[in-house]
């Protein structure tokens, strides 16, 4: 067999306190898809910092085509042909489309920027991503997130690279969206290059990729270099380093009463005033594709965004929310979806993350801090969700991206609140990573307390809820009991008739 095109030769990457990548060696192809797989923190993300240049290794190299590479910033890896779709979202919010697609390679003519031809590019590269309805003039910051990541994909194929690295992309793609993604990565394969694809998701991995590698712990674990002989649980037990039978691990429970009655609400996103109730002990899924208004709804329920009509019946007062602010001071709390704009306290230490409570964030009575209640409780939550961290006292910036979107779930698990309203929770999150999280929603409900999920994983809201609310088109269009909602049915419900 001839050389790979892409060679990781005994690549080690060390931050403070953590070895990221520890003496990692493998190859990939030209005209493949390679899968990179591993738990949250594996060190999938800083190998592809390597490549692009961000981050220094502190042993080993690259192999390009038969020549050695150690890139000392992203000009040089730009220089050789290598793009990067990253996980977190890296545009201009206040610059156009068309301007954040051509950042860096912007056409000039005369010595000013050719308005004109840069236009024309954007035109061109939205048409190929399947997205013509977005207008290049619009600023980026008024496009879905969907929208978003296809821009970044935008860029990255303007770079016309040899190398493509996607970092999770289809995360946060509507279905429209992930079906343009796979015709795009499997083009870049028909022409050539070397498409490395980082994802949580084995049904994409079966579909799309040639090969695979796994990573633990910063290490190589494994390169199959056909999807031949290997199967879901082969990769699970790779990734994990033990065998988990069943993900979801649903437990059965007794309900109580209904704690939270929503009736008839109406506002943006919504088509038809929309109703469902949660009751105590319940953990409630909302199903739907991407843009069917169920964070929507959630939203109005809330009181993140103002109700045209209806009213919500919690702790014996019905009327509306008038922020969010309110419903958590009664104790209904919603954890946001996108963790980069609305979660993080990016430059505070993950022991904060989890402390900062909305509660006592928002409360007069903050200046006495209990710091060692505060690092015990800190502590307790790294330790339940397994989150991969130096301590409490790290960055949260520095943790992987799963470990984010885990200490963001902690914070709103050591809330005293009801009502648990979470957005994706699981998104980005790792398999053996998941188990725990579901692991704790059936501990909530256990309690008394009512979790509502939203989730566009139907194997997930299939197994973990007791009962599944479907949207379609901004409206309600059924609620199932969780001894009917095959996925089949849920998806023949949220499908476009
Ligand atoms: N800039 C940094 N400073 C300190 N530690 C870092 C930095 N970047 C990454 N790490 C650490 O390196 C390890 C590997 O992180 P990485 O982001 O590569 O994981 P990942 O496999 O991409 O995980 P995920 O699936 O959650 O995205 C983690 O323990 C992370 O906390
Ligand atoms: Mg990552």
């Amino acid at each position: 067999m001839s050389d790979p095109y892409l060679r990781f030769d005994d690549i080690s990457v060390e931050f403070p306190g953590v070895r990221a990548l520890d003496h990692v060696s493998f190859g990939a192809n030209a005209g493949e898809v390679h899968a990179l797989m591993g738990e949250n923190g594996a060190g999938k993300s800083t190998l592809l910092k390597v490549l692009s240049g961000v981050n220094r290794v502190t042993s080993g190299a690259l192999w390009i085509d038969g020549e050695r590479h150690v890139f000392a910033n992203e000009r040089e890896a730009l220089d050789q042909g290598i793009a990067i779709i990253y996980q977190e979202l890296t545009l201009s919010p206040n610059l156009s489309v068309a301007e954040n697609l051509l950042l860096g390679q912007l056409p000039v003519r005369k010595g000013f920027v050719d308005r004109r031809a840069l236009r024309e590019t954007a035109l061109g590269v939205l048409r190929d991503l399947g997205e013509e309805g977005i207008d290049p003039a619009t600023r980026v910051r008024d496009l879905s997130i969907g929208q978003q990541q296809m821009i970044e994909i935008g860029r990255a194929l303007l770079r016309n690279a040899r190398i493509i690295a996607f970092d999770e992309p289809t995360s946060s793609l509507s279905v429209q969206e992930i079906r343009n993604l796979k015709r795009i990565v499997k083009r870049l394969r028909d022409e050539g290059k070397v498409v490395l694809y980082v994802t949580h998701r084995m049904d994409e991995v079966f579909e799309m990729c040639d090969a695979i590698t796994v990573f633990r712990d910063g290490q190589h674990i494994s390169t199959h270099p056909t999807l031949e002989h290997i199967d879901h649980d082969v990769l699970v037990s790779e990734m994990v380093g033990r065998e988990i039978e069943d993900v979801y691990g649903y437990r059965e429970r007794q309900h109580g009463p209904v704690q939270l009655e929503v009736k008839g609400l109406k506002g943006p996103g919504i088509a038809e005033p929309a109703s469902f109730d949660v009751r105590q002990g319940e953990v409630f899924g909302l199903f739907g594709l991407v843009g069917a208004g169920r964070s929507e709804l959630l939203r109005l329920v809330c009181g993140a965004e103002k109700a045209e009509a209806g009213s919500v019946r919690f702790k014996g007062r019905d009327g509306l929310f008038t922020s969010p602010r309110e419903a958590i001071q009664s104790g209904i709390a919603m954890c946001p979806e996108d963790r980069k704009t609305q979660g993080i306290f990016a430059i505070a230490s993950v022991g904060d993350n989890i402390n900062i409570s909305c509660r006592r964030f928002f409360s007069r009575w903050k200046l006495f801090r209990n710091t060692a209640r505060e690092t015990r409780n800190a502590r307790d939550y790294i330790r339940r969700l397994r989150i991969k961290t130096p301590g409490p006292e790290t960055r949260i910036g520095t943790l992987s991206g799963g470990n984010q979107q885990k200490t963001i779930l902690a914070r709103w698990l050591a809330e005293d609140i009801d009502v648990f309203v979470m957005d994706e929770p699981t998104r980005g999150i790792d398999v053996g990573a998941r188990r725990d999280i579901y692991s704790l929603l059936y501990d909530l409900a256990e309690q008394g307390k009512s979790v509502v999920v939203i989730s566009s994983d139907l194997a997930e809201v299939s197994s973990i809820c007791d009962r599944i609310g479907v949207m379609r088109d901004g409206r309600v269009i059924d609620v199932v009991h969780r001894d009917q909602a095959t996925p089949e049915r849920l998806l023949g419900l949220a499908l476009p008739a």
